[in-house]
């Protein structure tokens, strides 16, 4: 598949300033350094739109992104990261939990978890919320490049066994590496049919 047609737009620091609510949007989310940034880019096919970095913490700001002139891509900071300080960490929530709160073009949330690990509180914890908030979500496995492909099923059906004790329904997932492209097709395919409803 070829590289779409992307830019970046616009940062901001509260849901209020950004880019009028017009076109469908989907916004990447999860642990700082499970490589949201990196999968933006992998899905457009342009190495450098969305800044990354192997510090975590890179992403502070609400990225906008707009795809084909017809539906935005949101790169969000990550949660959990530990070395910033309390005050800048709860300023991020804020802005987080305003956006999905209050973002009302927002049509899915795409929830990036990194394969290697095991099911993490912060995750489970933060899936719950996104839940009871009413907004649909999907699960990300990223990284799944340094992973062999059996070892990546295990942990991705170990992940669903532990979904499954909080969930009736385990959403939809997608297993991804930004290295070798796996994964683009299918989210693509998904957000194409979503903006077609
Ligand atoms: P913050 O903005 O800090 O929250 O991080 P992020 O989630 O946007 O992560 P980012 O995309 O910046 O990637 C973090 C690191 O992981 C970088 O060193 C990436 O090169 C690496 N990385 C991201 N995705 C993959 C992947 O699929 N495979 C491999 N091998 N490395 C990856
Ligand atoms: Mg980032």
């Amino acid at each position: 598949m070829q590289a779409l047609n992307a830019q970046f737009l616009v940062s901001n620091s509260t849901v209020k300033s950004c880019p009028p609510a017009d076109l469908p949007e989907y916004a990447f989310i999860g642990r700082s350094n499970v490589g949201k940034s990196s999968l933006i880019n992998m899905l457009v096919g342009q190495r450098k739109l969305a800044k990354t970095s192997g510090t975590p913490g890179k992403t502070q700001l609400i990225n906008h992104f707009v795809i084909q002139q017809s539906w935005y891509l949101v790169d969000l900071p990550g949660y959990g990261f530990a070395k910033v300080s309390k005050t800048q960490r709860s300023s991020w929530t804020k802005m987080i939990k305003d956006y999905l709160e209050q973002r009302q073009n927002l049509v899915c949330l795409f929830v990036l978890l990194d394969v290697r690990l095991e099911p993490q509180k912060i995750d489970l914890e933060f899936m719950q919320w996104v839940g009871k908030n009413g907004l649909p979500f999907v699960m990300v496995f990223t990284k799944a490049d340094k992973l062999s492909a059996t070892k990546a099923d295990q942990q991705v059906a170990a992940y669903k066994r532990t979904m499954l004790k909080h969930w009736a329904e385990l959403p939809p997932y997608f297993v991804t590496s930004s290295e070798s492209g796996r994964g683009r097709e299918e989210i693509l395919e998904f957000i194409q049919n979503l903006n077609q409803e």
